[in-house]
Formats: structure tokens, C-alpha cells, sequence
């Protein structure tokens, strides 16, 4: 029953060894237990009912206490197993989910979250079936077949062959059962994957879908998936059936044969009544074991594929991780240098940044302005190694970044996207995601620097849980929550990517005036489109197809640079950023 890497979770199982071991010792003392009381039929059979000798209470007696004796190991081994499977499951996920955290941006990019969320969720389920069920039958129900073929053979040894022989139609079907219901269920399980995006992403999108009138077209896509995914759940479904006709049909062709031949026996005085009797019982014991066979190996083969996906996530490198010898800078004085700077996406890929040469002083404020597409939301997630250069280095107050460890880096430089996340959680929580000693007052300061006072007057105030991604915020609203949260941990460094392209002129105004207080002592790479919020800083780069093709002032730029000119008229004339409705409804 190997199959698909299925013992890959053997390091997940091996801290339950000593339950384990404890659950098959109970298991084997129930098999005994269980498989003795035949022949203490056989021995009634044969000594009080045939030949009418005495002993009949002390043999029921002991009948009872192998009962007894079984259900109480049956117990033990559930009880065990239940708290192991459970165990294994919840281990294996807090590594998944430890691990996504690890995995660049890149690999959240190239996979659909759905497919994620299915394997941190369907698939862990299928594992601990496998572990808390499957893996248990598996062993118990082997350790049966051997033990009771081993005694019916030493019982009668033609019957007994008889017994061995059916084993064989049942392993070949078995083979191939194995190898077909694998690549089924791993069909089903990225199939669920798929319909499970589509849900997230409907319940995300919700407001596109609505207000393009788009919820039949969605829904149609969604039953086609739904209806996919059955199908090849059929596929497995007819697989499973007709593997367990054969396991249910060979035992009783193998039952018939023996009641035939043992009938023959008995009346030729070959074997006594009592010892046909306790065949058949014995050989009954064989039945469950056989035909419970076909739901473990499709349970195995289950968790086989979603062992396969799990560690599809497991087997990722994670390509940004502190170097050996990594520097925990303590103290920054917040110089920022990109050297020659050169990146991809992809290997081999296009350039979307060549030869980026900047120096941004401590204290230094520096605009990156450039047409859509031309590298600014690149530029700046290079400096908190959310990907990392593929030519050049990135170097703080001389240290290369990728010589620092990630957490330094990360207290030093505070980022706010344009798209800004919040999570499923309390406003404080989400503003103090990056500094979670921060005080009331600090709090308070940022909310103030960022314009978003209006956190206070939420229902609950700063305890007010904010929907997923803040959906109950505008985008505006969600946007100097970001900037509160960016500014909160006082950064040396700060990195704001198009911080106000969602917040009303007006508000905007207050937030530059707050912004410029604060970035007199920060360091910060500030993309803006606009005329005002490039007047906050110090140097403008131009950013042009991923180079920087002028830097100086705005000034300077804007007589000088005819690029320059048009990227920042452009914008006056149609802003850029979500539509103004949005921007109002702050
Ligand atoms: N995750 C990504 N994978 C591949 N290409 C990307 C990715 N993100 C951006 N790009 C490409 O890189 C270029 C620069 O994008 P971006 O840095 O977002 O520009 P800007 O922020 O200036 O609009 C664009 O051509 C864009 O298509
Ligand atoms: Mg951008």
C-alpha cells in the first residue's frame, strides 16, 4: 500500500509512537481476544453438547471475559488513535501554514489561494481519515488475515488453502484499484481547489459581480465547475463500487466452497462438528477485514494524493530567507542605496528594472514618479525583500540587505501598498500589526498624521472589527489606516506607494502637511502622481521602462524633462487610481 510518497508523514506520526505502539498491542490483545472464542465454541461443541461432559459454565465464563476483555481494548485504541490523528493534523497544518508564510510573493502570485485553502483544509482531513483510521484497519486488519489464516490452516490445512487461494483475485483487483482510484482522487481534490477559489473570489469580488449584473454568468460558471468536479467524482465513485463487488463477492465464493468441502469432511469423519464450526466462525472473522479493505485503500490512496498536494507546498525553497551569518542591524541611520539594480520576474524574463542607481540620504524624502508600468511598485518591494534583486544590490547605511535578517530589515523599513490589506481583526490590531507595543498615544499620533481620526468614531471605536480586507472602510479610509499602520512603528525608513490615490484632494492636503512633519526626520521613497505630493519631497526620480532616466527636483524636472512633464499632466487631467466616487465616499 505504499503508493504516492504516502509515508511521507511518517516525522508527523513519530511523536505518537508510544501511542501507537500501545494501540496495536491493544489491538493485537482484542484479535486474540476475539479469534480465541471459536475454539472455545469448538471446545463446547465437542466436549459438553457432542459428547455431553461437563464444563459447559467455566468455558461460557471465559466466552464472557474475552468479550469483555475486547471492548475494553477496543475503547483504549479508539481513545488513543482519536487524540493522534488529531494531533498529526493539527501539526502538519501549523508547518503549512508556517511554510506559506515563508514562500515569496511570487509563489502567492503563481497559485490560486483556493488551491490553498483546499489543501489546509480538505486535504488535512483526508490525512488524519488516513492516519486515524485507515492507517489503524490497515495494520490491524494484515495482523487479522495473518493470524487467523495461520490458525485455519493449523485447524485444516485444505480448508485452509482454500482460505489463501481467494487471496489472490482480491490482490490483483487491489492493484489495479490502487493505481486507478490515486490519479481519481487527486483529479477531485484540485478540482475542489478550482470550485473553491471561484467561491473566494466571489466573495471578494461581490461588488464587481453585482454591479456588472454578472451573478447568472457567475453562477453558470460555477454549476459547470460544480458539475465537473461531480463527475470525476463519479469516476471515483464507480471505481470504489467495483472494487467492493469483488471483495464481496470472493469471500462468499471462498465461504461456499468450505462449507461444501468441510460438509464433505465432517460426514467422512476427516474433522469433528466442533472444529467445522469454528472454522466457518473464524473464517466469518475474515469477511470485515476484506471487504472493509476497499474503503481503506481508497481512503490511503485519498490521503496519498493529498499528501502529494500538501507537500507540493512543503517541496517550494523559499528563495528569501536570512543568509547564515545574517546581521541583525540594531541601530539605522536610514542611507538607502540601490546599486545598479536589475530585476525580473521571472527568470530570464523581461527587465522590468535595468540599471537603477539611486541614493536616498538619511532623512531624505525622494518621489518616484513614471507612467503606469514602468517599474514603481517593482522598485520599491525590493527594498523589504519581498522579492529579491536579481542584479545589483540594495545596500542600508552600507549593509546589503540580503546580508541583514529579515526581522531587522523589517523594523526599519515600514511599507504601505496602494492595494492596502486590512486583516479580519480589530483596527488596533491592524494598526498595530508591525508594532504591537506601540502605546494609546502613539496610536493616536499616527491616526493623526494619516488623517484617519475617523477610526474613533467608528461604532467601537479603535475595537471596531473592520471587515475581511476592510471591505465596511472606503478605499480611502482603508488607505490611511495603511498609512497610520506604516508610520506607526517609526520606521528610519519608509516606503509609501501611491499612499493618497484614493483620498480626496482636500483630505490628501491634510495628510501631506502631517506627512511633511513627519518625513523631515525619515528616510522615505514616496511613488506619487501627483503635483502636491511630489512637492513633499526633497528629489524627484523619473522613472521611464525600469530606469531612472533623470533625477533633481520637481522643478528641474518639469522645464527640463519633457517625459517628466507629460506622466504629471496626464494625471491632472484624468487621475489615475479608483474612480471618484470611491475618493468621495471617504
Ligand atoms: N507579479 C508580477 N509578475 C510579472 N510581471 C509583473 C508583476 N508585477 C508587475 N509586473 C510587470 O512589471 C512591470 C512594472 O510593474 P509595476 O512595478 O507594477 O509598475 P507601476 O507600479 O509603475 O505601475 C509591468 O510591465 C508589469 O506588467
Ligand atoms: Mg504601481
Amino acid at each position: 500500500m505504499r503508493g504516492g510518497g504516502i509515508w511521507r508523514v511518517r516525522p508527523y506520526v513519530r511523536p505518537y509512537r508510544t501511542q501507537m505502539l500501545v494501540m496495536l498491542a491493544s489491538a493485537a490483545g482484542a484479535l486474540v481476544a476475539v479469534s480465541t472464542v471459536p475454539l472455545v465454541t469448538e471446545a463446547v461443541i465437542n466436549g459438553p453438547i457432542v459428547h455431553h461432559r461437563g464444563g459447559l459454565v467455566p468455558l461460557a465464563a471465559l466466552a464472557l471475559a474475552l468479550g469483555v476483555g475486547e471492548g475494553i481494548l477496543l475503547f483504549v485504541r479508539r481513545w488513543i488513535l482519536g487524540r493522534a490523528a488529531t494531533g498529526v493534523e493539527a501539526d502538519i497544518r501549523n508547518d503549512l501554514y508556517a511554510k506559506l508564510q515563508t514562500l515569496p510573493v511570487s509563489f502567492h502570485e503563481r497559485w490560486q489561494s483556493g488551491q490553498l485553502l483546499s489543501r489546509a483544509t480538505t486535504d488535512l482531513t483526508l490525512i488524519r481519515i488516513f492516519v486515524g483510521y485507515g492507517l489503524i484497519y490497515l495494520v490491524v486488519n494484515t495482523m487479522t488475515f495473518v493470524y487467523v489464516v495461520a490458525l485455519l490452516l493449523h485447524l485444516d490445512v485444505r480448508l485452509g488453502l482454500v482460505t489463501v487461494a481467494a487471496a489472490v483475485p482480491i490482490m490483483i483487483t487491489g492493484a489495479r484499484f490502487r493505481r486507478d482510484y490515486h490519479s481519481a482522487s487527486r483529479r477531485v481534490q484540485d478540482q475542489q481547489g478550482d470550485l473553491t477559489t471561484i467561491i473566494e473570489e466571489a466573495a471578494l469580488g461581490i461588488r464587481v459581480i453585482k454591479a456588472f449584473g454578472r451573478h447568472a454568468v457567475e453562477g453558470a460558471r460555477f454549476a459547470s465547475m460544480a458539475r465537473t468536479l461531480q463527475s470525476s467524482s463519479m469516476v471515483a465513485v464507480r471505481l470504489r463500487a467495483r472494487f467492493f463487488a469483488t471483495l464481496g463477492l470472493v469471500p462468499n465464493l471462498a465461504l461456499a466452497a468450505i462449507v461444501l468441502g468441510g460438509g464433505w469432511a465432517v460426514s467422512d469423519h476427516v474433522m469433528t462438528l466442533g472444529g467445522l464450526v469454528a472454522f466457518v466462525t473464524l473464517f466469518l472473522m475474515l469477511v470485515w477485514p476484506v471487504e472493509s479493505l476497499g474503503e481503506i485503500m481508497a481512503i490511503a490512496q485519498e490521503a496519498s494524493a493529498a499528501i502529494e498536494r500538501i507537500w507540493e507546498v512543503f517541496d517550494t525553497p523559499p528563495d528569501i530567507a536570512d543568509r547564515p551569518g545574517a546581521v541583525d542591524l540594531d541601530r539605522c541611520e536610514g542611507r538607502l542605496r540601490f546599486e545598479n539594480v536589475g530585476f525580473s520576474y521571472s527568470e530570464g524574463g523581461r527587465r522590468v528594472l535595468a540599471g537603477v542607481d539611486l541614493e536616498v540620504a538619511p532623512g531624505e524624502t525622494v518621489a518616484i514618479v513614471g507612467a503606469t508600468a514602468s517599474g514603481k511598485t517593482t522598485l520599491l518591494s525590493l527594498v523589504s525583500r519581498l522579492a529579491d534583486v536579481t542584479d545589483g544590490r540594495i545596500a542600508i547605511d552600507g549593509h546589503d540587505i540580503r546580508d541583514m535578517t529579515l526581522a531587522s530589515l523589517r523594523r526599519h523599513v515600514a511599507v504601505a501598498f496602494e492595494d492596502p490589506t486590512l486583516f479580519s481583526a480589530s483596527v488596533r490590531e491592524n494598526l498595530t500589526f508591525g508594532a504591537p507595543d506601540a502605546t494609546d498615544a502613539e496610536i493616536d499620533a499616527a491616526l493623526d498624521a494619516a488623517q484617519a481620526r475617523f477610526a474613533h468614531h467608528l461604532p467601537w471605536g479603535l475595537d471596531t472589527r473592520v471587515g475581511e480586507q476592510g471591505l465596511s472602510l472606503s478605499g480611502g479610509q482603508r488607505q490611511r489606516l495603511a498609512l497610520a499602520r506604516a508610520i506607526l512603528g517609526r520606521p528610519r525608513i519608509l516606503v509609501l506607494d501611491d499612499p493618497l490615490s484614493a483620498v480626496d484632494v482636500h483630505t490628501e492636503a491634510k495628510v501631506e502637511a502631517a506627512l511633511a512633519r513627519l518625513l523631515e526626520r525619515t528616510t522615505a521613497l514616496v511613488v506619487a502622481h501627483r503635483p502636491s505630493t511630489v512637492a513633499l519631497a526633497d528629489r524627484v526620480a523619473f522613472l521611464d521602462g525600469g530606469r531612472i532616466v533623470a533625477t533633481g527636483s520637481h522643478h528641474e524636472l518639469l522645464s527640463t524633462v519633457p517625459g517628466y512633464r507629460a506622466v504629471l499632466a496626464q494625471d491632472v487631467e484624468a487621475p489615475a487610481g479608483p474612480p471618484a466616487w470611491e475618493a468621495t465616499a471617504v
